[in-house]
């Protein structure tokens, strides 16, 4: 183990992450004759984006000619309750189109249909077909397109590396540190800017569609330390779809194309129980209330055998099913045996987004600190209350593209770069003080978080449960001040742990309070001691870290510009929500 070593690498653009956004923004440097670097703690070819299913929206409207970006913009903007940043938004629905087109000619293979133009199908809550896919690993497709344009582009992918800190001095970051999670090796990376794209926190819930160690929240833990300002952090979003079982697979997504193909939700009475939370778009209606609807079934007793409800597409033929959802199909087949050909799946709700994260600005994808850029699920603005499912990918490829633009620009424009020992030093040493022996085992006091985001802030909260939640959560954080980090041959599971732990304490908080402060519903944010929108709570809840605290304030909500609300209107969305909120 060479955890006192100190290793340096220098470049000019440091990409930490190696997602879709974090590749994406990677080519972009490079195209602008940059050098860059990416980072990741994952092995390199299975970032999150693999588990993004069901496809990517851009308004081509090869089904629905009627579609435009103007139709996507308004649906963006109004079914996430107003809550998303109208520039942002804007900015995807225009760029997504050409994005797609990009990726299809540099290997993605997505269905085409008979005239060579995409396939597009239905997803919740946008008013044309726009989603764009291959079967149902689209994510998986993309993320090896990219993988193979940066390997044409000599881009370094660094995979199996921890990152603990950025470097920081007077609000303007200068690269990061890591530590190799096999051999405890510390690596100074020192660069003009740097771009974070390293994902939500949504693996803080027991039940959740991320897999063991990804979106632990650590993206927000790095960018809360170095000086930036997250917003609305009480958008999480809840997939209604997750398996049930086996234990191992908890929660894992069963995919919104299931729906988009003619899949239908049915309780254990046999009743298609959407028509009483949303008549009109039925299994295709937004997130919230499809995850709403399921989680109300469930409370109410009306259960499949296992305790879920019944997603059914056994209507369809198997030949349909296997090349609509494939994966879905084997899923089902090898951990349960089912054959959804000829049964239906039993599945609930999931944490499955974090819609909130790392204040940003626009055009720039840029943060308050200079030279600290980010992109993807790590950053907010763009979702608001309620996500669109096949918007994540689009936003990848966007913004991973618009991160690298400015930072490659900033690396160039720079006249003169800080240094500084003093911070090197600290931050180094910061990863040698967490070892020692303590009393507690990090990934215990992990799991016990889990539990407790799970039961005190999960798809219904209340002032009552978030705030024994929050007692809860303290508890821990005690606990946390004395933990057992030991490091041994080839093996730094427990400093890894105790660094999760610490970011997933630190937005947990940041999630609890953020809901505290939301006195109303609004999307994904459903209060019971508050069951209504709210126009008092038309504002964005922005928080920063000072001194080991989190501090909460309130931000008016951008709204749209005249230009923009003409589309609203012209699209023939409602901007007031009076009423139509679940009661
Ligand atoms: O259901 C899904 O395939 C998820 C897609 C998304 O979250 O965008």
């Amino acid at each position: 183990m060479k955890i006192n070593n100190l290793k340096y690498e220098i470049t000019n653009v440091l990409v930490i992450g190696c997602g879709g956004a974090g590749l994406r923004a990677a080519i972009e440097v490079k195209k602008n004759n940059i050098s860059v670097s990416v980072l990741g703690k994952r092995a390199k070819n299975d970032a999150h984006t693999v588990l993004a299913a069901g496809g990517i929206n851009a308004s081509f409207g090869n089904k629905d000619h009627e579609d435009s970006w103007e139709q996507h913009f308004a649906d963006t903007y109004v079914e996430g309750y107003e809550l998303g940043d109208p520039e942002i938004i804007e900015y995807m629905a225009k760029n997504a189109l050409d994005q797609v087109s990009e990726i299809s000619k540099w290997g993605a293979d997505f269905e085409k249909l008979k005239n060579g133009k995409f396939d597009q199908r239905f997803f919740g809550a946008h008013t044309f077909r726009r989603t764009c896919y291959a079967g149902d690993y689209t994510g998986q497709e993309i993320l090896n397109t990219l993988l193979n344009k940066c390997k044409k582009l000599n881009i370094p992918l660094i995979d199996s590396e921890y990152v603990t800190d950025l470097l920081v001095e007077n609000n303007t970051c200068f690269g990061a540190i890591s530590f190799n999670i096999h051999t405890g090796e510390k690596t100074i990376h020192i660069a003009d800017s740097v771009i974070l794209c390293t994902g939500g926190h949504t693996r803080l819930w027991k039940k959740s569609s991320s897999r063991k160690l990804e979106n632990m929240g650590d993206g927000y833990f790095l960018a809360l330390k170095a000086g930036c300002h997250l917003i609305d952090m009480e958008m999480v979003q809840f997939h209604p779809t997750g398996m049930l079982f086996p234990e191992e697979v908890a929660g894992t997504l069963v995919t919104e194309a299931v729906r988009g193909e003619g899949g239908i939700l049915l309780n254990g009475k046999g009743e298609r129980y959407m028509e009483k939370y949303d008549k009109e778009r039925m299994e295709l209606s937004t997130r919230d209330r499809v995850a709403i609807a399921n989680y109300t079934e469930i409370l109410e007793g009306r259960t499949s055998p296992n305790g879920g409800v019944f997603l059914d597409i056994s209507h369809k033929n198997k030949d349909f099913i296997t090349s609509k959802i494939p994966k879905i199909y084997r899923q089902f087949l090898e951990s349960q045996f089912l054959d959804i050909s000829k049964e239906p799946m039993e599945v609930a709700p999931t944490a499955h987004y974090s819609m909130g994260g790392i204040f940003v600005k626009s055009p720039n994808h840029d943060t308050n600190i200079n030279g600290l850029f980010c992109a993807g699920e790590v950053s907010g603005g763009l979702h608001g209350a309620n996500r669109l499912g096949g918007n994540s990918l689009a936003e990848i490829l966007v913004f991973g593209k618009v991160s690298g633009h400015y930072a490659a620009s900033y690396s160039k424009n720079l006249t003169s770069q800080i240094r500084s020992k003093k911070v090197i030093e600290k931050v180094s040493n910061e990863i040698s003080k967490q070892i020692k022996h303590g009393d507690f085992i990090p990934i215990s006091l992990q799991e016990e978080l889990r539990n407790i985001m799970w039961k005190y802030c999960g798809v219904v909260k209340s002032k009552e449960m978030l705030e024994m939640g929050l007692n809860q959560i303290e508890k821990i954080e005690k606990k946390a001040n004395n933990l057992d980090v030991r490091i041994t041959q080839n093996n730094c599971n427990d400093l890894i742990a105790a660094y999760d732990l610490k970011a997933s304490l630190i937005t947990s908080k940041a999630t609890i309070l953020s809901a505290l402060y939301r006195e109303e519903s609004r999307g994904a944010h459903y209060r019971s001691d508050y069951k209504k929108i709210s126009k008092e709570y038309n504002f964005n809840v922005i928080l920063n870290y000072k001194e080991g605290k989190l501090e909460l304030k309130s931000v008016p909500l951008k709204f749209p510009s005249n230009r923009l609300k003409s589309f609203i209107h012209k699209a023939g969305k409602i901007i007031s929500y009076k009423g139509k909120l679940l009661e």
